[in-house]
């Protein structure tokens, strides 16, 4: 079974190397998982209710782009698009937002603090305060329950968020009677150090001490890493490694061994001087092939967009469907097509016109099912398995999710029935995309009935 990990990355800064270690490397590791499915976003939407300096917003993406894939985020592996270029994100915000309580995004901490400092200055709580931050966590639980997530890797500051998505999912889940949403979790990576900056505090853009990652090429990296602040303690001195920002920064690059002896030869004397140099040899020898590399990247944004172009495409064959079964649960439905209920009448199925599952022994001996449309068309053959009791406890599960609660996956000429992250059933080879696409109602106007029957 995979595991669906999602995360959002903002697009208004440019990373650093606290960027790097806490969020970047960590989540391109996980994405090698075999048992992880990455779904990873820049969150331009977002970014607008930070900045509305459009020349930044559009550096940021390309530069938050180049250095993932420079990083070594493979896009073959990863779903990497941008927000922006998902239509039924903001289509899914409006439906949650008709969900969301007022009350349950007054305490929302960001929107909180803003009112505080309104309220301590003596203005209106609200003065200055943007529709679109009081709004972000319903966008943000959009960006996460229009793909299912399990996992959803985020700082400490970001728990909240992930707390208002699994709420919003299951109050949606419970006003219309199905599990249409796979409620989140928030993956706090606890082994992962957030590394200090300069001063030593947290590295963050907000206080100013961070040290460039890729920007400006080896030297401003160079330059950040002489102005760590130190103690006074002279070479020769022995040093305190453990209350030392330099000694942690290098321990979150080095291995075991080159760890150990750089505390070694802290607690010897080493000069800070010299620890400064030993720092920036130990990470360049990273950072330097991927700053090519990035280079490269910042060289041809053509190519970049081609990447998130693919990507987009990716994300669209989970979300596209994902948004027409939630249309039509809500009562969004075109006229021309087969409202999902109405269509099923108890009554109906005693006369043999409603869908039906037969199950049989495949020519390897494997037990599967297909599914039948009222009309008898065949809609999806299931995997095979083993254990004839996995194919009616699958038949079973199909019936309790009903069409909002199914993830269907658009494959180039068809469609996959996926649940948990695995792919459970494939609809025949339609040819072509028209057709297939054609063939999308069809199989949510079965499972639509299938549900009803229950
Ligand atoms: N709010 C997140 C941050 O500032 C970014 C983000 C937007 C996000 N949408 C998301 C993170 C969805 C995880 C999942 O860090």
């Amino acid at each position: 079974m995979q595991t669906r990990v999602l995360t959002g990355i903002t697009t208004t800064g440019t990373p650093h190397l606290g960027n790097y270690v806490g969020a970047i490397r960590p989540a391109i590791e996980a994405s090698r998982r075999a048992d992880v499915d990455a779904f990873f976003f820049m969150a331009d939407y977002h970014a607008l209710i930070k900045s509305d300096d459009a020349a930044r917003i559009e550096r940021s993406r390309l530069e938050i782009a180049a250095t993932w894939l420079a990083a070594g985020l493979d896009p073959a592996r990863v779903t990497f698009y941008r927000q922006s270029d998902i239509p039924e994100i903001p289509e899914l915000t409006w439906f949650l937002t008709c969900v969301a309580g007022k009350g349950m995004l007054n305490r929302a901490h960001a929107y909180k603090a803003a009112v505080d400092r309104n309220t301590e200055s003596g203005e209106d709580p609200d003065a200055g305060i943007s529709a679109g931050l009081y709004m972000y966590p319903v966008l943000m639980a959009a960006d996460i329950l229009a793909f299912d997530a399990h996992k959803v890797p985020v700082g400490r500051d970001q728990i909240q968020h992930i707390e208002m998505a699994r709420d919003l999912g299951q109050r949606f889940n419970h006003l219309h009677g199905r599990e249409f949403f796979v409620l989140p979790e928030a993956l706090i990576e606890e082994q992962v150090a957030t590394l200090p900056g300069l001063d030593g505090r947290k590295m963050s853009k907000s206080y100013d001490n961070t040290i460039p990652l890729f920007a400006g090429g080896s030297k401003p990296l160079r330059e950040a890493i002489m102005r760590i602040v130190t103690d006074s303690r002279l070479p020769g001195e022995p040093k305190d490694p453990d209350n030392s920002a330099l000694f942690t920064i290098f321990r979150a690059f080095a291995s075991g061994p080159e760890t150990a002896a750089f505390r070694q030869a802290l607690l010897d004397g080493l000069g800070w001087g010299d620890a400064k140099q030993m720092l920036y040899q130990r990470i360049d020898a990273d950072v330097a092939p991927m700053r090519e590399r990035y280079a490269a990247f910042m060289a041809d944004p053509l190519a970049i967009e081609a990447i998130l172009q693919e990507g987009a495409r990716k994300a669209r064959a989970v979300a596209t469907p994902k948004l027409a079964a939630l249309r039509d649960a809500l009562g969004l439905r075109s006229a021309t097509a087969s409202p999902a209920k109405a269509a099923a009448p108890k009554a109906a199925s005693k006369q043999g016109k409603a869908p039906r599952f037969a199950s049989f022994r495949d020519a390897e001996g494997n037990f599967r099912f297909r599914l039948f449309a009222a009309d008898g068309e065949e809609l999806l053959l299931s995997m095979p398995f083993a254990d004839p009791k996995a194919v009616g406890a699958l038949q079973q599960r199909i019936r309790q999710l009903g069409v909002a609660a199914a993830v269907t996956r658009v494959q180039p000429h068809g469609l996959a029935l996926e649940l948990d992250g695995e792919r459970v059933a494939s609809t025949p080879d339609y040819g072509d995309a028209t057709r297939r696409d054609e063939a999308l109602p069809r199989l949510q106007a079965a499972l639509g009935q299938l549900a009803a029957q229950d």
